[in-house]
């Protein structure tokens, strides 16, 4: 069955973020990192490392109501800003940063990244939890599909800019998606780094009993993206999905991350 593309008003209205949070993050029958985490947050953890990718400002687009895809960057950069097309999604990031006690939490995963770092001793992860609510300054609304995807806000541009799970489903054909892909170029300074995490060949995922619609991209039309936006790949890797949990949740077949950088002419 394929699933029909979801406008921006359907995901302001019907994307459920506890939900979300729930079947993605929060898994009451699994173990967390699990397989697509893992390789996410091992990739930001060498990104913003040992391969020295750091500056003042990052950009998180499309953020969701999670913040997991930060605790290894906010140890490289001084400011961070968040950004997501849909309210509810912005107000559960800005509930976890003033630790209000309906937040979503993330303790778990933040315990992978201190493990990672060295440290997963209680004190070090309610540090890195300080940090990186330290380093967040402002939640913003964004759409990918706007040429300044922070109109009318214009933001300064950035040194990196971390975009995870969001344009494959923002996007209804290949030809947005490489539009989107240029979108973001503007808001980064030329010989700035993008960093995507997403899902190659994945048609949908579910949120609660919503079922989304996804761009199945193949792995050339990523990179074509990429490279006719003016960007030059400096890190790309792909992993087949093995794992079975959640299976009838989302249909992806590869995970990718790519570590890009703006061509400065
Ligand atoms: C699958 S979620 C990923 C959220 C988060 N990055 C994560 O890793 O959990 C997809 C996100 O894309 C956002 N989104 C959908 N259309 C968008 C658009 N046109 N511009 C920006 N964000 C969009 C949704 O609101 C949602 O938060």
């Amino acid at each position: 069955m394929e699933t029909p593309f979801v406008s921006a008003q359907t995901y302001m209205d019907e994307f459920d973020p506890v939900a979300y949070h729930r079947m993605y993050y929060h898994p009451e029958e699994t173990t967390l990192p699990g397989e697509r985490l893992e390789f996410a947050l091992r990739n930001y953890h060498e990104t913003f490392t040992s391969d020295g990718v750091k500056g003042d400002l990052l950009i998180d687009f499309g953020c969701g109501p999670s913040i997991y895809q930060l605790l290894s960057a906010c140890e490289a950069f001084k400011n961070i800003i968040s950004s997501d097309l849909v309210e509810q999604n912005r107000a559960e990031v800005e509930k976890w940063l003033r630790k209000d006690p309906d937040a979503l939490d993330w303790t778990q995963i933040v315990k992978f990244v201190c493990e990672l770092e060295g440290n997963s001793d209680d004190e070090s992860c309610k540090k890195k939890e300080e940090k990186l609510r330290r380093t967040v300054t402002k939640v913003l609304k964004c759409d990918a599909l706007k040429k300044n995807p922070f109109d009318p806000v214009k933001l300064p541009q950035a040194d990196c800019l971390i975009s995870v799970l969001c344009l494959e489903v923002a996007c209804k054909d290949v030809e947005t998606y490489k539009k989107a892909v240029r979108n973001l170029n503007g808001l980064i300074k030329p010989g700035g780094h993008i960093v995507i995490h997403s899902v190659l060949n994945c048609t949908y995922y579910y949120v609660g009993q919503k079922r989304f619609f996804c761009l199945g991209v193949t792995q050339e039309e990523m990179e074509m993206a990429f490279k006719e936006a003016g960007f030059e790949i400096v890190k790309l890797k792909i992993i087949p999905r093995t794992e079975k949990p959640g299976e009838g949740i989302f249909d992806k077949d590869k995970y990718y991350f790519v570590h890009a950088r703006k061509r400065c002419s």
